[in-house]
């Protein structure tokens, strides 16, 4: 379990500055290079190192973010000065995105960020915390402890009061990296749910529905793809009553922990890449562990199907037909056409139990979402503008990447099989997109819902702005905010 780093803030203390505890002394500077009360205590420290750095070219090549070192500084205890370009009324997206570039100079040493001037000081902050985060769980030896960052401010309460959700936020995000992470061999279905279970000490009703319960229910096409493997398959329902007694907002998530693909093998090259699979669940999960932490005022719901795809004797073949919870039978062309199998049934269980007032599902569906937009967007389908609308403005205030693609019945025609209501795969052409159209066929008509398929988001090869490489925790934030402006604002 990985832990956001400590971060605490305080009054400004100018006239002890130089000799700090910490190792690292953080000022910014906009880009008229002018200095604020606390960098102009530095410059004066330092024999004017920084109006020497903020009248360079360095300086004015440097991007709104951008941080410069001055090592070792004369005239000051500490190793380093960090100055970061940025302007005191930048955006908060700015302002994180500052707060991760000092995590990344940052490593794991603490820091006195001076941040009394600037407008989204906390948000500096949050970027920092969702930054410095490292999957260690598998190593052994000495963990990298990031010390304490204390962070300069105007208004000590004002700052903390702004940070306590966003802390909330960051626990989410760091629960669905390290699930994300996880070796398949560590996170089994078995332990996944026990994970999941955890969430009750924060007040999340959790249950877990094991085969018996699932078979009772009638989840046929979920089973199929988890009956080649030893791994039990798993529904585990997590509640959160934050709200009145309103229908609550569904969440569902694809938990496949590992996908070979079943008998339709997939080739060996990049294979390990699918202990990540489980990452729409990832997601989920982490969303309910955000709004638990902080406390949302909302009713929300996540399920999550958690199997595990592998070609063992009893696996499901090619050709296979299977009903579905909902009472159509699909013809499983290809087993590694899997999540969708497992999304209709735990899709079709949410709407049948709690009547939601709009419900989304994630999952790492297709590799087609990932020639079809990189990882750089989410594909975003829906069957209801207005719900499709607001999530993609609380994704674009989160900055996660998020881009909608089309639905229609000429892609749905592709799902038509000779011996089934359906078959699983919809062909090469729009793979996203029939992927789609299949899980549709497992919403109601008068469901408001959304699919987010997070193939190329959810873990990534290179290191971004607030994360390092590995997983991203994408779409924590979005969904957070989404809550939070639907039912809260
Ligand atoms: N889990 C994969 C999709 C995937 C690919 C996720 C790459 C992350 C990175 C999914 O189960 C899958 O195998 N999809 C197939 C569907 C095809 C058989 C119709 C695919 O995309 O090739
Ligand atoms: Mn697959
Ligand atoms: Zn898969």
């Amino acid at each position: 379990m990985t832990n956001p780093i400590a971060i605490e803030f305080v009054e400004p203390q100018l006239d002890t500055l130089g000799a700090e505890e910490e190792r690292v002394v953080v000022v910014f500077a906009g880009s008229d290079g002018k200095l604020d009360i606390a960098a102009r205590k530095v410059n004066s420290l330092t024999r004017k190192a920084l109006s020497r750095l903020v009248e360079s070219d360095r300086f004015e090549g440097m991007k709104s973010g951008e941080v410069a070192e001055i090592a070792y500084p004369f005239g000051m205890e500490t190793e380093s000065v960090l100055v970061v370009k940025l302007e005191r009324n930048a955006s908060a997206t700015a302002a994180r995105k500052a707060g991760g570039a000092i995590a990344r100079s940052l490593g794991c040493k603490g820091a006195l960020v001076l941040g009394a001037s600037l407008k989204n000081v906390a948000d500096v902050a949050y970027g920092m915390a969702l930054r410095t985060y490292a999957y260690e769980d598998q190593k052994t030896g000495e963990k990298t402890a990031p010390a304490n960052v204390r962070v300069a401010v105007k208004d000590v309460n004002a700052a903390s009061e702004a940070f306590a959700p966003m802390a909330g936020v960051a626990d989410g995000v760091f629960f669905t990296r390290d699930l994300v992470n996880a070796p398949a061999n560590i996170l089994t279905t078995t332990t996944f749910a026990e994970k999941l279970q955890e969430l009750s000490a924060l007040g999340v009703e959790v249950e877990v529905l094991e085969e018996d319960k699932l078979h009772e229910l009638g989840m046929r096409t979920l089973l199929a793809v988890g009956q080649g493997s030893a791994s039990p398959s798993k529904v585990v329902v997590m509640k959160w009553n934050g709200g009145g007694d309103e229908a609550p907002f569904a969440l569902v998530g694809k938990g496949v922990v590992f996908d070979t693909g079943g008998i339709s093998l997939k080739p060996a090259a990049g294979m390990e890449d699918m202990t990540m699979d489980m990452g729409g669940a990832g997601v989920v999960s982490g969303v309910m562990k955000a709004i638990a932490t902080r406390g949302a005022k909302a009713n929300v719901v996540g399920l999550v199907g958690l199997v595990e795809n592998m070609p063992g004797s009893n696996a499901t073949r090619p050709g296979d037909v299977v009903a579905s919870m909902k009472g159509d039978t699909v013809e499983i062309i290809n087993t590694d056409a899997e999540g969708r199998l497992v999304l209709a049934d735990v899709m079709w269980y949410a709407q049948e139990r709690f009547q939601p007032t709009a419900m989304i599902n994630l999952a790492t569906l297709t590799g087609a979402i990932i020639i079809a937009l990189g990882s750089e967007n989410a594909g975003v389908f829906s069957n209801n503008d207005e719900l499709a609308g607001d999530f993609l403005a609380a994704a674009k205030v989160e900055d996660e990447g998020a881009w909608r693609m089309p639905l229609g019945d000429g892609y749905d025609a592709l799902l038509k099989s000779n011996i089934a209501d359906m078959k699983n795969v919809g062909g090469r052409e729009g793979g996203s997109i029939t992927a789609a159209q299949f899980l549709q066929r497992f919403v109601k008509p008068e469901t408001p819902w959304i699919h987010l398929d997070i193939a190329g988001v959810a873990s990534k090869k290179a290191d971004g702005p607030l994360h390092p490489k590995g997983a991203t925790g994408w779409g924590v934030r979005a969904l957070d905010r989404l809550i939070r402006d639907r039912f809260e604002a």
